[in-house]
This record gives C-alpha cells, sequence and structure tokens, in this order.
C-alpha cells in the first residue's frame, strides 16, 4: 500500500510538477510576447513623434533669406521654363562714330579767318575740287576755265543762278573767283597791295592760308552782260537777291557791314560761302556771321539739347561736341569740324 501510495504520491507530485512547469513556460511565453509588443509600441510611437515633429519643423521653420531668395529664384526659372518664356534679348550697345583730329579740320562748317588758318593737308583727300565750267548743267559765265569749286557745291550754285536770273529776268549772273591755292592766294594779295595799298589789301584780301577760298566752298559772285562787258556786282539787284535768298540753298553772304568789326574783313555783298541748308537758314533768321553761329554753337547746342531748325519741310537737330565717339545718329547725318575746338553734328529728322 505504500508503495503503491508512494507511487500515486510520486505520480501526482510529478505530473503537478510538469504543470507547474508548463504553467511557468506558458508564463514566461507570455511575458516575452507581453516585452515584444511594447517595444514594438514604444517604437512605433516613437517613430510617429518623430515623424510628425519632423513634419512641423518643415513647415514652420522659414528658410534662411538666402535660401529663401534662392528658392524664389528656382521657382521662377522654373515659371519660365515651363512656360517656355523667351529669355530677355541682351541690351545692344549704342553704335559709336570716332572723330579724328583731321576731321575737326574737314566739313562743310569749318571757321577760317584771320585766326584759324585752312588745313590744306587734312583737306587733301576730302575735298574733290572740279572744274566748274565742265561740271556746272546750266549756261553762265565763270571768269577763268579752270576755276574750281567742291563738287557737291556746283549743284547748288547752278540752281542758286538760274533761280536769280528768272526772278530778276536777267541772264548775266557769273562767278568771277572761286577755289583758290595759298600761292594764287598770295599773288591776289600782292596786286591788291600795288594798286591800293596794303590797308586796302588787308581789309578786302585775306592773308594766304587764311582764306575761304581755299575750301572749295567760297566764291564771288560777278555781273557779266550777255553782250559782252562786265557790270558791278555789288551795284546790281542780284546782289539783293542773293543777300535775301542764299540760304535757301545752304549759302551765307560772308563778309557784312555790320560784322566787319568780328569778321576783320569790310563788307563785301559778292563774296558767298556755302555752309549747308539749316545752318545757313539759322544764320540768316538771327543775323549771325560764321564765328558768332559757331560761338552759339558751342555755348548753346548740346547733344541733349540741340538747336532745333525747320525748313523747307525738314526738321534739323544741331549739336556741338568735344568727345572724339561720339552715339552714330539715327538716319540722315552730317559730321563738320569747326576747324577750332570740336564738332558740329546735324541730324536730320526722320
Ligand atoms: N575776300 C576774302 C576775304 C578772301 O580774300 O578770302
Ligand atoms: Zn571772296
Amino acid at each position: 500500500m505504500s508503495t503503491e501510495r508512494n507511487e500515486n504520491t510520486n505520480r501526482n507530485t510529478g505530473s503537478a510538477a510538469a504543470r507547474r512547469k508548463k504553467r511557468e513556460l506558458a508564463r514566461r511565453r507570455r511575458r516575452r510576447q507581453y516585452i515584444v509588443m511594447a517595444v514594438l509600441g514604444i517604437a512605433i510611437v516613437a517613430l510617429a513623434v518623430v515623424l510628425v515633429f519632423m513634419i512641423k519643423k518643415g513647415q514652420t521653420t522659414a528658410p534662411a533669406p538666402d535660401t529663401q531668395t534662392q528658392a524664389q529664384e528656382q521657382t521662377e526659372t522654373d515659371t519660365k521654363e515651363s512656360t517656355v518664356t523667351p529669355a530677355e534679348p541682351t541690351k545692344k550697345e549704342p553704335e559709336t562714330i570716332e572723330l579724328t583730329e583731321l576731321q575737326m579740320h574737314t566739313g562743310d562748317l569749318i571757321l577760317v579767318n584771320g585766326t584759324y588758318p585752312y588745313d590744306f593737308a587734312a583737306n587733301a583727300e576730302t575735298v574733290n575740287l572740279v572744274t566748274i565750267d565742265s561740271a556746272k548743267s546750266v549756261d553762265y559765265t565763270v571768269a577763268k576755265a579752270e576755276m574750281q569749286l567742291s563738287a557737291p557745291t556746283i549743284p547748288v550754285l547752278d540752281q542758286m543762278i538760274t533761280d536769280c536770273n528768272a526772278a530778276l529776268g536777267v541772264n548775266d549772273t557769273g562767278v568771277t573767283s572761286a577755289y583758290r591755292t595759298k600761292e594764287y592766294q598770295q599773288s591776289v594779295y600782292d596786286e591788291y597791295v600795288e594798286s591800293q595799298g596794303e590797308d586796302y589789301a588787308k581789309a578786302y584780301v585775306a592773308t594766304p592760308g587764311y582764306s575761304e577760298h581755299h575750301t572749295g566752298l567760297a566764291m564771288d559772285m560777278g555781273i557779266y552782260y550777255e553782250g559782252g562787258g562786265e557790270g558791278s556786282f555789288s551795284e546790281s539787284e542780284n546782289a539783293v537777291w542773293f543777300s535775301e535768298n542764299s540760304y535757301k540753298y545752304g549759302f551765307v553772304r560772308r563778309y557784312q557791314e555790320d560784322k566787319t568789326a568780328i569778321t576783320k574783313i569790310n563788307n563785301e555783298a559778292w563774296h558767298f560761302r556755302y555752309v549747308g541748308i539749316p545752318h545757313a537758314t539759322y544764320m540768316t533768321q538771327q543775323n549771325l556771321c560764321l564765328e558768332e553761329y559757331i560761338d552759339y554753337l558751342r555755348s548753346n547746342a548740346t547733344k541733349d539739347n540741340p538747336l532745333h531748325v525747320d525748313c523747307q519741310d525738314k526738321s534739323y537737330d544741331i549739336y556741338f561736341t568735344t568727345e572724339t565717339t561720339i552715339e552714330k545718329p539715327q538716319g540722315n547725318y552730317e559730321i563738320s569740324g569747326n576747324n577750332v575746338d570740336g564738332y558740329i553734328i546735324t541730324v536730320e529728322a526722320a
């Protein structure tokens, strides 16, 4: 019995221990599962917290100024690229013209007088002297067959003589003197000294090298009767017509009674000088001799505030500059030196 009891006891004791052990194992397993699940839960919650924090930070933190600008620029660039907006055209630099020292002494507006000599070397290549007799297209008398003028002057002179003769109903307007070399001017001066004396010569004949006749832009008018013989231009009605109308052709009566103190040359009704229509128009309207006009432009006519001249259905802007690099004007323009200290730019309005 006791053995059996012991066996039963042992059997009962053994199975209880096994159950305990089993329960213990199950308990441990559950505890591990809890731990794993708890760790996982904490990790998920932590991850979620980090994510939320990062998202919030991205929304609320303002980028640094540079970053902001870059971001903005990038956005703008992206927009431009996405809408295929053409790139801004690069601003074109204005065309310029270089003016030389020689150019200061050439052109229709050069001042040649007792102070400012004619620069033969500067003009040698630009002035195209032609014989009046062979170049003129209308019939009038030229004192000597070899007399020359600057080529562009001749058609204007032709028209002026034609219109004068037509207006007066005559056919006697001619040319007594035109281009002169320095040597020829010397011979004219010497003749006057011999026939009229030195004071008279100085009053009417420029010192050789200082005469407008060197330019090919000046001539003396005369009266040549159809039946032969010469008249006095100064006393003719032609002189009055020329004095009143030559500006329309671009010529000015260069030596006038009321300007002798400035020009240092006596009144000459016969001597005309080409300067160009807008200049001759303004000089005549304002009663300015060339010395005064050159001074007026220097003091009053700048690129930004030019002299404006309306004439013959055209408009001109005229300015003086000492700059040797100028902006190329739009449309028709002319550049002349003043033979003193700068350049005169004449721009025809389109
Ligand atoms: N008669 C003008 C002044 C000259 O000789 O040039
Ligand atoms: Zn003359």
